[in-house]
């Protein structure tokens, strides 16, 4: 098969596409390398895409360009014709999405309008969303399970991760595309978005600087290792095929408080860290934590990292490649 991934070239996407060519598939990649984060870590990602690529025998085509161009995206699809598409380019993080709602309501409602669309003309009828668990808002009820409300979101990120959702349902509905809209709570791991706390929190706390700690320490996130949700993503996409659209929360089912996050860190790196004291921030929600019983019996999906030894290999790898953060 080929499969298209939308944002490969960032985190999540550079690995998912790892997967699926050591799987015996050709990717096509759409991204943009925009600096949200540093576009030489993006660069990097699709070099060692590029490498499986050719240790697997496969192709890894790059389509460099910005989901938000109805004309590219059409161009794309004529050229590469994929079989399924993973969609995941998106404007991404809490905070920033206060200071410019409109960059995320253009790439992240009119870009997966711009995918969706493209799909329903080209007749390409399977697809994986990324969407996000910050679509439950601060919901008191938890675990977060697929059937609760999620009609009360806290920032325009989450807004428009719950418009993708819609969007999806419609295009399933009109044109019987079959839709995963995947849930992901909070993925680190090797080369995690450097905007990211676990990424941050090292940088600091290697270069010998303190930490900023929004709150009390008490907020608390379902963190999800890398190959946990790649694995999830591949289930998934699988799942496409019988045509139907539903909603997977991707997660740990294991919520950990920040101040043991940064505990974690610290045992890690052999090292204390010196925190400085913040305000809540607006939009962060008080705790995430995914019910994964759907994913376990639809999908057969199984996270399996714990908590430590998961920061322990991002820290590994965090130490080997360092000299990306210069
Ligand atoms: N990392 C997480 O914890 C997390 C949690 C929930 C949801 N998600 C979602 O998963 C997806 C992937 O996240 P990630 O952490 O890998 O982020 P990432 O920023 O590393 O990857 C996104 C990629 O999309 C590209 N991109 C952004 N805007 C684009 C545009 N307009 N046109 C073309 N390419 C564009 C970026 O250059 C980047 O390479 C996103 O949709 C994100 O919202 C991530």
């Amino acid at each position: 098969m080929t499969i298209l991934i939308t944002g490969g070239a960032g985190f999540i996407g550079s690995h998912t596409a790892q997967k699926l060519l050591e799987n015996g598939n050709d990717v096509a990649v759409i991204d943009n390398f925009n600096n949200y984060y540093d576009p030489r870590l993006k660069r990097y990602n699709m070099s060692l895409v590029q490498k499986t690529a050719s240790d697997n025998r496969q192709t890894a085509e790059l389509f460099e360009g910005d989901i938000r161009d109805a004309g590219f995206i059409g161009s794309v699809f004529e050229k590469c014709a994929p079989d399924a598409v993973i969609h995941l380019a998106a404007s991404a993080g809490v905070r920033p999405s206060i200071e410019d709602p409109m960059l995320y309501v253009t790439t992240n409602v009119v870009g997966t309008a711009n995918i969706l669309e493209a799909m329903a003309k080209s007749g390409v009828k399977r697809l994986c969303f990324a969407s996000s668990s910050s679509v439950y808002g601060n919901n008191k009820k938890v675990p977060f399970s697929e059937s609760d409300s999620v009609d009360n979101p806290i920032s325009p990120y989450a807004a428009t991760k719950k418009s993708g959702e819609l969007l999806c349902h419609t295009y399933y509905s009109l044109y019987g595309i079959g839709i995963a809209c995947l849930r992901f709570f909070t993925v680190y791991g090797p080369r995690q978005r450097p905007d990211l706390a676990i990424n941050k929190f090292t940088r600091l706390m290697l270069a010998g600087k303190p930490i900023p700690v929004f709150g009390d320490g008490t907020t608390r996130r379902d963190y999800t290792y890398i190959d946990d949700i790649v694995d999830g993503i591949v289930r998934a996409l699988d799942w496409t095929k019988n045509g139907r659209y539903d909603i997977f929360n991707l997660g740990e089912n294991n919520t950990v408080t920040l101040s043991r996050m940064i505990g974690s860190i610290e045992r890690a790196l052999g090292k204390r860290a010196e925190i400085i004291a913040m305000d809540e921030q607006p939009g962060d929600v008080k705790q995430t934590w995914a019910d994964v019983e759907k994913s376990r019996k639809v999908l057969g999906y199984e996270p399996r990292m714990d908590f430590d030894e998961g920061i322990s290999r991002f820290v590994q790898w965090y130490r080997e490649n360092i000299v990306l953060f210069d």
